[in-house]
């Protein structure tokens, strides 16, 4: 068998200790099918003397991550550090400069700099693969650039953020509100000290930016996706959209419309019987629409070490292969040009949740609004009698579009029987 391949390690955290672990325990099986073994030898990380739960006897250790770019022994970086700056990005650009194959599970460091860092890997001849980045143990990086290379996909949507579902399905399941339900993600570990990133949309952003470059071959652009994140949802609203017979997610969206690729990440409702409506907990799933594979569906663990150790490995296995990928699936100068569409061009249908006060008259003033923005309504659903109460009226729309709807929104906000800014949430086909 060959010389091993020689691995330098950046980030002993969840994920490094994890990689670790994966290439000891499966060594022989990894041997055989990357053609080597593949051993860490170089590691990084903040804290030496933390106890990490398995032995770096005999492993070199530097405290600068960015000089493992240089050690002369290393065959290949991963960096597991995370952050789109600081260290992780100045030891990936070093690595690639240098002209080392890198592999990384840095959503962040890959939505933001991946254009530029593709241009690096492809001036130098480096391998640069980021499997563990979008949906953690899901291999759909894999399955976008190369399994489905042959298709002109449509849409790609997915549920790529395990905290956000997690927190929406026990939402569900229990009739609970997002405060206390976040709280208790965090008391089990699945969501972080600071959720913001999580909850706010941000961490599936960045992964949508990856899946939305590589499906439609473009150039990777975090700043055109639209992110909105969970905090805003209520149990009535979920309760609301299950008698509809929907259930909300937060959804990534790309998807290719005529005058351009359209990204979102956002609450949908979806239909209940969907296959993604009934990815729960926190797992993750990606969908895939092609014009000759049809649809694709993927599922699994999104996150945690083992999952996305086995996804950096399965990087590493590639690369003492040899098998190399340009980043996009395409060399650089032949990535498409596609413009991206904002979501005020937006066409498609709605669910309108309002409180408003109960009494004579009140449905009329808002669907008079409606019919004078144009918007037509497929089903309203109004539930109990309270006169001059508060009452939940909700209004599901046929396609329209969001500036209608946004319009729609500020009218009805301004009748005085209305006790609360509207919920909209957008729904989604199957
Ligand atoms: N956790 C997951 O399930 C998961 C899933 C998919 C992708 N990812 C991505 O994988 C990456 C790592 O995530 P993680 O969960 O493993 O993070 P983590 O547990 O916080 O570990 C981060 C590691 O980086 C080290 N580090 C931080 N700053 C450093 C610095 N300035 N110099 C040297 N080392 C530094 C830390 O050192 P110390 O240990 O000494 O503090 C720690 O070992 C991130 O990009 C994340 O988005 C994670």
């Amino acid at each position: 068998m060959s010389r091993p391949l020689s691995v330098a390690l950046a980030g002993l955290g969840t994920v490094g200790v994890g990689v670790l672990h994966l290439l000891r325990e499966n060594a022989d099986l990894i041997a055989g099918r990357a053609g080597r073994p593949i051993a860490v030898t170089a590691v990084s990380a903040r804290d030496r003397g933390r106890d990490r739960g398995l032995t770096l006897a005999g492993l070199r250790w530097y405290d600068e991550p960015e000089a493992l770019a240089d050690d002369p022994e290393a065959d290949v970086i991963v960096e597991v550090i995370g952050g789109a700056e600081g260290p992780a990005r100045a030891l990936v650009e070093r690595a690639l400069a240098a002209g080392k194959p890198v592999v990384t599970a840095n959503k962040a460091l890959i939505a933001v700099h991946g254009a530029a860092l593709a241009a690096r890997a492809e001036a130098s001849g480096a391998a640069l693969a980021f499997e563990a980045a979008v949906a953690g143990g899901i291999p759909v990086i894999k399955v976008l650039r190369e399994g489905l290379a042959a298709n002109r996909l449509s849409r790609i949507s997915g549920i790529l953020n395990g905290t956000c579902n997690f927190i929406l399905t026990v939402m569900r399941e229990r009739g609970r509100e997002f405060a206390e339900v976040l709280a208790e993600a965090q008391k089990l570990g699945y969501a972080e000290a600071d959720p913001a990133f999580d909850i706010d949309g941000i961490d599936a952003a960045h992964k949508l930016a990856i899946l939305t470059a590589l499906a439609f071959g473009r150039p990777v652009d975090f700043a055109a996706v639209h992110v909105e994140g969970i905090r805003a949802i209520s149990a009535l609203d979920i309760a609301l959209a299950g008698e509809l017979g929907y259930r909300i997610k937060l959804l990534g969206i790309a998807r290719r419309t005529a005058s351009g690729i359209e990204a979102r990440v956002h609450p949908a409702m979806v239909p209940a019987a969907a296959p993604i409506a009934r990815v729960d907990g926190v797992f993750n799933a990606v969908v895939a629409e092609g014009d000759f594979v049809g649809r694709v569906m993927l599922e699994g663990r999104g996150a945690g070490a083992g999952p996305t150790a086995s996804a950096v490995v399965a990087d590493l296995i590639d690369i003492a292969r040899g098998r190399v990928t340009p980043v996009w699936g395409a060399a650089n100068g032949a990535l498409a040009a596609l413009p991206s569409v904002g979501i005020e061009a937006h066409q498609g249908a709605y669910y309108l949740r309002l409180m408003v006060v109960d009494r004579p008259g009140v449905i009329a003033d808002v669907t008079a609004i409606l019919r004078d923005l144009g918007v037509s309504l497929e089903s309203m659903l109004q539930r109990g009698r309270a006169p001059g109460e508060a009452v939940p009226v909700v209004l599901v729309t046929h396609e329209t579009s969001e500036t209608a709807m946004r319009q729609a929104i500020t009218r009805i906000a301004a009748l005085d029987v209305a006790v609360e800014r509207p919920a909209l949430i957008r729904i989604e086909p199957a």
